[in-house]
């Protein structure tokens, strides 16, 4: 690890949490130079649900290049480009009744945040943006504007202008934060000037696994559509599958006028972003937001080999149920272990235990390292595990990381009732 304390900048995260040199990896492990092999419920955060080197995309992508299929080209007009854009209309938007009209920004997801926030602003004439508590939606200076964390924020490098933070579903307890919301939009006197956009992330990620209810989603398109506000559905982390459907919203049956797609779209974690563009929104002039690597090719022909998982409803039938194999452990584990009120809530394959005290999930994370597993943390203070597997995992797999888990779990736990107690 010497070149990476040595050379790479302070910014470095996971090499530090999880601290050895990886190799090589395959479907839902990881394995480092030594030939360890992890379990991994940290998947890319959200970028490999088809788990890592997925061997059907891999070949598309490899059989390209021989081929000496086009790489980067900027955004000139590719026959990868051309099947992956075929693919998405005819399996994923057609098959939804959906329409939208494809954007294709850098590669990053806050690159395409910064898009949507722009478009937004540019079809209103409005600049106000309405985000939530515990929003996450990337790092650079706009997407920044909008992610609540303290952590990522700093007055010197991000306005706080143009952008109200309101209550997310579920907030406060017994507070109805869609009255607020209503109440904020429309009182002169609110402070809150009429937004452009509100941006949501159906089930907060980063804030801790927060998932909106299916009435408040609803409730929030209403106040939309009653006020003329564009509503953004941020699909980075928890669209692509991620909680059993493609995307996350097709559980309230809502329609967004703009949605970014990122992460897991390519398939293989190859870099790519996609804002998806209500037809007569599409209000953009040539080359207005460009970005040189806004045509990703070898993520296209992978992408448009990813889309074939949803021909049939088999993958989502598979998220479901793996899901609630997920859910009975953690419920589990949290019945035993009422003094420390761990609180699990998830939905598909994304799934949180949020425990009080953040150095305990710490122990947790690190001691589940140490038997060979990969889970990552999230939330307001660090303080909930997040278990966030490939969407593929063989059920062998996702039985051994949960074991994994919980014996983490047993070990850090016990320690800490046994000091309290003694
Ligand atoms: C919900 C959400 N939005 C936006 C982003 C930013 O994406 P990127 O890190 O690719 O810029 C992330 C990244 O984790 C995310 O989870």
């Amino acid at each position: 690890m010497n070149v990476f304390e040595q050379f790479e900048s302070e910014v470095r995260l996971y090499s530090r949490i999880f601290p050895t040199v990886f190799t090589r990896a395959k479907g839902a492990c990881l394995f480092d130079e030594h030939d360890r092999r992890f379990i991994d419920f940290l998947s890319g955060a959200g970028s490999l649900n088809y788990g890592h080197n997925n061997p059907q995309f891999k070949h598309a992508v490899l059989r390209y290049l021989e081929e000496d299929g086009i790489t980067q080209s900027l955004d000139l007009a590719t026959s990868a480009k051309r099947q992956f854009i075929e693919r998405f209309r005819s399996v994923i938007l057609e098959t939804r009744a959906l329409d939208y009209k494809l954007q294709f920004t850098g590669p990053t997801g806050a690159n395409g945040i910064e898009a949507a926030l722009k478009l937004a602003r540019k079809i209103t004439n409005r600049s106000n943006i309405i985000a939530f508590t515990g929003a996450f939606h990337g790092l650079s200076a706009g997407a920044l504007s909008i992610t609540a964390n303290t952590f990522y924020r700093n007055e010197s490098y991000v306005s706080r202008s143009n952008v109200s933070f309101l209550p997310f579903d579920g907030y406060l307890d017994k507070f109805d934060s869609i009255e607020y919301v209503r109440k904020a939009i429309s009182d002169p006197c609110s402070g809150v000037d009429l937004p452009a956009a509100v941006i949501l992330e159906t089930v907060q990620a980063d804030g801790g696994i927060n998932v909106a209810s299916v009435e408040w989603l609803r409730s929030i398109e209403d106040l939309c559509r009653e006020y003329g506000i564009l509503l953004i559905v941020d699909e980075i982390q928890v669209g692509n599958g991620r909680t059993g459907t493609y995307f996350s919203f097709e559980r309230a049956g809502i329609r967004p006028d703009l949605v970014v797609l990122s992460k897991s779209v390519s398939g293989l974690g190859l870099p790519m972003t996609l804002v998806l563009i209500r037809p007569e929104w599409d209000r953009w002039s040539p080359g207005e937001h460009t970005g040189t690597f806004r045509g990703n090719n070898l993520a296209f022909v992978a992408a448009a080999e990813a889309i074939c998982y949803w021909q049939d409803d088999q993958l989502s039938q598979s998220i479901v149920r793996l899901g609630q194999l997920v859910a009975t452990s953690l419920g589990n584990l949290a019945s035993r272990y009422p003094k420390v009120r761990p609180r699990c809530r998830g939905l598909g394959l994304i799934w949180g235990l949020e425990i009080d005290d953040p150095k305990v999930a710490i122990d947790i994370r690190e001691n589940a390292f140490q038997r060979g597993l990969i889970v990552e943390l999230c939330g307001a203070r660090d303080n909930v595990v997040k278990i966030l597997p490939p969407l593929t995992i063989e059920e062998s797999v996702l039985r051994e990381g949960l074991t994994i888990l919980e014996s983490a779990f047993e070990q850090v736990l016990d320690h800490v009732t046994t000091i309290a107690s003694g």
